[in-house]
């Protein structure tokens, strides 16, 4: 099954009009089409700057998107940004169930599960992340875990409301231990982890689960990517740190359309 990589940038909040400015510059010279015919890339900075990105970037092949969607379509929800909204500003991706929206928001597995509902209901490309704590590791739990986060998140995909193509429904699967901390899995570790994932997908009865990209997240530097993407289960990454270069980003995105 030949999956095209995926290569997203997920900014976080970081990044101001002037640095993303040159960011989106470097990239919009440097990604050309040959490039982007062997590599999606994505970029998922803030709310206030989906504009700039949409200005930026429109036209190039190179997509933007959400590091988050509210779980209602519309209505009293005080800081939240709607599915359509998304759409309006030319999304082609939303992130959820970060690991960081689930630790400092709380979000749940139910939570992330509405999250992707939403989005298949507006044609928002859905990137929902998974991943186990150091704790949870070391436990030896990590298949549990995992196993939660992706029934819930198959739960919401088997729904027959579905207007996602396959390649628009991807996993991450983000060690937390490995997020901003410089330690990454192994290749070894990513590749059980995702062939783990995709089993799980397919046993709870969707069927798109051997098209299913799933990326890998967690301290991917252009020095360890090359090894993480040779995995036959590792379908591109989830970028943090690295995104907010555009070096080391656009040599993320090569090493993925190697
Ligand atoms: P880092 O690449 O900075 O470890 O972040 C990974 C991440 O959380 C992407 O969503």
């Amino acid at each position: 099954m030949a999956r095209k990589p995926l290569v997203a940038g997920n900014w976080k909040m970081n990044g101001d009009i002037v640095a993303n400015e040159q960011l989106l510059t470097a990239l919009r010279a440097d990604l050309g089409r040959a490039l982007l015919s062997r590599v999606e890339v994505a970029v998922c900075p803030p709310y206030p700057y989906l504009g700039q990105a949409a200005a930026w970037l429109g036209g190039t092949g190179i997509a933007w998107g959400a590091q988050n969607v509210a779980a209602l379509p519309n209505g009293a929800c005080t800081g939240d940004v709607s599915a359509a909204m998304l759409v309006d500003l030319g999304c082609q991706w939303a992130i959820v169930g970060h690991s960081e929206r689930r630790q400092m928001a709380g979000e749940t597995d139910a939570q992330v599960a509405a999250r992707i509902s939403i989005c298949k209901l507006h044609g928002v490309g859905v990137i929902a992340c998974i991943g186990e704590t150091l704790d949870e590791r070391e436990a030896g739990r990590t298949e549990a875990v995992l196993g939660r986060q992706v029934d819930a998140i198959a739960a919401a995909l088997v729904d027959p409301v579905h207007r996602l193509p396959a390649q628009r429904v991807v996993l991450a699967y983000e060690p937390v231990w490995a997020i901003g901390t410089g330690r990454t899995a192994s290749p070894e570790m990513a590749q059980a982890a995702h062939r783990f994932v995709r089993e799980r997908l397919a046993r709870q009865g969707y069927r798109h689960a051997n098209a299913t990209r799933i990326l890998y997240g967690g301290s991917v530097k252009p020095a360890n990517a090359t090894g993480l993407f040779a995995m036959p289960d590792v379908d591109g990454g989830l970028i943090g740190g690295a995104s907010l270069v555009a070096d080391e980003f656009l040599a993320i995105c090569r090493a993925a359309a190697a």
